[in-house]
């Protein structure tokens, strides 16, 4: 049975790439794909290790049904990148930093979560972390639009 592995990577691992992590995780187990798609997240900053996601962003997902209150902040690390198929990072500087953290052969795993959305007009998701509460429900919607559009992506490498 084959399998492919996503991380989606922030800044601080309590707005953005929790809240991808949990929308991605409903749409594999709506599409009965538990298992097959491995879903993580992590922060490219060391602030907020060990913390549940920012009480805002857990509202903010609450209310469309996502649990986000288990998840708990990591640094992303070296080894992440062997482990992981794709890391998929929310805005250019996630990736300016992955870069530095990223072995050399494996640059080519990072992408810009937006990618999978080809019709929104944003290339990246923005911090929401200084700003209200629009802010969060930005980051949701980017969320769905973009997830369904990597889940559809994954689908081919998944057929057995
Ligand atoms: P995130 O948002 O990268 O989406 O988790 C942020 C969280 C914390 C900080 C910045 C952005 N911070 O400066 O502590």
């Amino acid at each position: 049975m084959n399998k492919v592995s996503v991380c989606f990577v922030c800044l601080g691992n309590i707005c953005r790439s929790p809240t991808a992590e949990a929308v991605m995780l409903r749409m594999v187990d709506e599409a009965g794909l538990n298992g097959r798609v491995v879903v993580d997240s992590a922060g490219t900053g060391n602030w907020h290790i060990g913390e549940a996601p920012d009480e805002r962003a857990q509202r903010a997902g609450k209310q469309r049904g996502y649990d986000l209150a288990p998840l708990r902040a990591r640094q992303i690390e070296q080894e992440d990148f062997a482990a992981f198929d794709l890391i998929v990072a929310m805005d250019d500087a996630n990736v300016t930093a992955l870069h530095q953290v990223a072995p050399a052969g494996e640059r080519d795993k990072i992408r810009l979560l937006m990618e999978f959305a080809p019709n929104a007009e944003d290339r990246v998701v923005t911090d929401p972390y200084f700003g209200g509460a629009a802010g969060f429900e930005s980051v949701l919607d980017q969320c769905e639009a973009a997830c369904a559009g990597l889940l559809a992506a994954l689908r081919p490498q998944l057929v057995d």
